[in-house]
């Protein structure tokens, strides 16, 4: 028998989003937020119409979640801040009941033990600064720098744990490349600009949150999709991986944590004249306000070639135009989410950030599996008989402790999520959370096998094989 013991401080929880779980309610003061304006203006877009007013209702529902969020075995739960319903309109006015209502999450979460950590970005900008060029307009950086000194100055006193981003590059590949959030766009110009907007904002909210001396930490939530050569010993392949990893990982990885953006990357905006504008001192706030601590959320690895179909320049460049996706033959698959399962890959990062960005402190943020149609597993006694979590989750959990064992400074694990919730266009289709809501019944919510499994694993510290 093996035992995979963990650290005794050892962060276990699980992460959500404002957006994915809070629903919005008559007379609750929230503004609307890029999302609440594409459901109402495409709800055809969303999964069986389903869009993000009611479903979780952690707004009315958090102190019932908590008490779950125990029985499931929470350390520590990351949720983030609306800003559409801490500032309605972008800037301007804070709402008092969002400050009533995240005051209320926090304490709670407290009182019972559990540590908050807080993001201030989920993709849901609000729309009033959407309507002005979102994240391509400088403003919003600005923007974004008075909402996260807001939420430090009412909330800092309490919160040590803060994320100034969620995948900061889904929003880019989402909303400027591959259409699958509003505005929907294919534009590399446009990306890139997004991109370095979000960028700088992180860094200048870093600055402020660490000129105002609290006593906590802040870092950056970023997805890492390892890249790996369909065949490492053919060096078009590992360069086109190489490009691949520089677009979608080195991009946000290297400036968050070292203060500096990939050469490949650089070089190729500079020769096809896609370099984003900037302000003089721009690169060096970046390069000055660093995170303390790195998020990780891993899913699926990327797997490519070097480019075998022909460049389609329809919408000018591309990241594609570099390198092919590659199919490789008998990996394992979630299918309802259409992402490969490669449980070795959250190793490969830790170790790459051990070896290559000074072992950062980090922890990882994000890790799941969303199923379609899990009623299919209730049992007589009303329960998700999620085995095929556990498995995931134990899958993982084996690497994250070898990835230690070596000398990782991961300090924590948290699932994504606590609670079915609201997938964005995918809406309800694939449940993740360790806790089912049934939406038929007002969110009623049960735990799954898997929740019972995590707390007794998370009590032991770990668990024999
Ligand atoms: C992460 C996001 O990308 O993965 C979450 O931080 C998201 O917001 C989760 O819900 C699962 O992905 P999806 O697209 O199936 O909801």
């Amino acid at each position: 028998m093996v035992k995979y013991e963990f650290p005794k401080d050892f962060w276990w929880g699980s992460a959500a989003s404002g957006p994915q779980t809070e629903g919005v309610y008559d007379g609750d003061g929230k503004g609307e937020s890029l999302w609440d304006f594409w459901y109402q203006t495409e709800p055809e877009k969303f999964f069986n119409q389903v869009g993000p007013e009611k479903t979780s209702r952690f707004y009315q529902k958090y102190a019932e979640d908590i008490q779950l969020m125990k029985e499931t075995g929470h350390t520590s739960y990351r949720t983030s801040i609306q800003w559409s319903r801490l500032i309605p309109n972008g800037t301007g006015e804070v709402n008092p009941q969002a400050v009533e209502f995240y005051n209320k999450v926090i304490d709670e979460l407290i009182a019972n033990d559990i540590e908050p950590f807080i993001n201030l970005y989920h993709f849901d900008i609000p729309m009033a600064l959407q309507r002005e060029g979102g994240w391509l307009n400088r403003k919003t950086v600005d923007a974004y720098v008075v909402f996260a000194k807001t939420c430090f100055e009412l909330f800092g006193d309490r919160v040590k744990k803060w994320f100034t981003h969620n995948e900061p590059i889904v929003p880019v590949e989402a909303g400027y490349l591959y259409q699958f959030h509003y505005p929907n766009e294919i534009n590399l110009r446009h990306a890139v600009q997004v991109g370095f907007h979000e960028l700088l904002s992180s860094a200048k909210a870093i600055e402020a949150y660490h000129a105002m001396k609290l006593d906590g930490e802040i870092g950056i939530i970023l997805n890492l999709t390892p890249s790996y050569p369909r065949d490492e010993t053919n060096p078009a392949d590992v360069k086109a991986a190489a490009i691949a990893d520089a677009f979608f990982n080195r991009s946000f990885l290297d400036p968050s944590v070292k203060g500096t953006f990939p050469t490949e990357l650089v070089e190729i905006l500079k020769e096809i004249d896609h370099l984003p504008i900037y302000e003089a001192d721009d690169l060096e706030t970046i390069a000055n306000n660093t995170v303390d601590i790195l998020g990780i959320n891993y899913y699926q690895p990327r797997r490519i070639k070097a480019k075998e179909t022909p460049i389609d320049g329809t919408h000018g460049p591309m990241p594609d135009d570099y390198f092919d996706n590659y199919e490789m033959p008998g990996r394992k698959m979630n299918i309802y989410r259409g992402w490969e399962i490669y449980e070795k890959g959250i190793y490969d990062i830790l170790t790459n950030v051990r070896e290559n960005y000074g072992n950062i402190r980090c922890y990882i943020s994000e890790n799941g599996m969303g199923v379609e149609n899990e009623e299919r597993f209730i049992n007589e006694a009303g329960q998700v008989e999620d085995d095929y979590r556990i498995d995931f989750v134990k899958d993982h959990l084996r690497y994250v402790h070898q990835a230690i064992q070596e000398g990782s400074n991961v300090q924590g694990y948290h699932m994504w999520t606590c609670m079915d919730n609201w997938s964005w266009a995918n809406a309800y289709k694939n449940r993740y959370g360790f806790i089912s809501v049934n939406l038929d019944k007002e969110g009623e919510r049960t735990i799954k096998k898997s929740g019972h499994w995590f707390k007794q694993m998370t009590e032991a510290h770990g668990f024999d094989d």
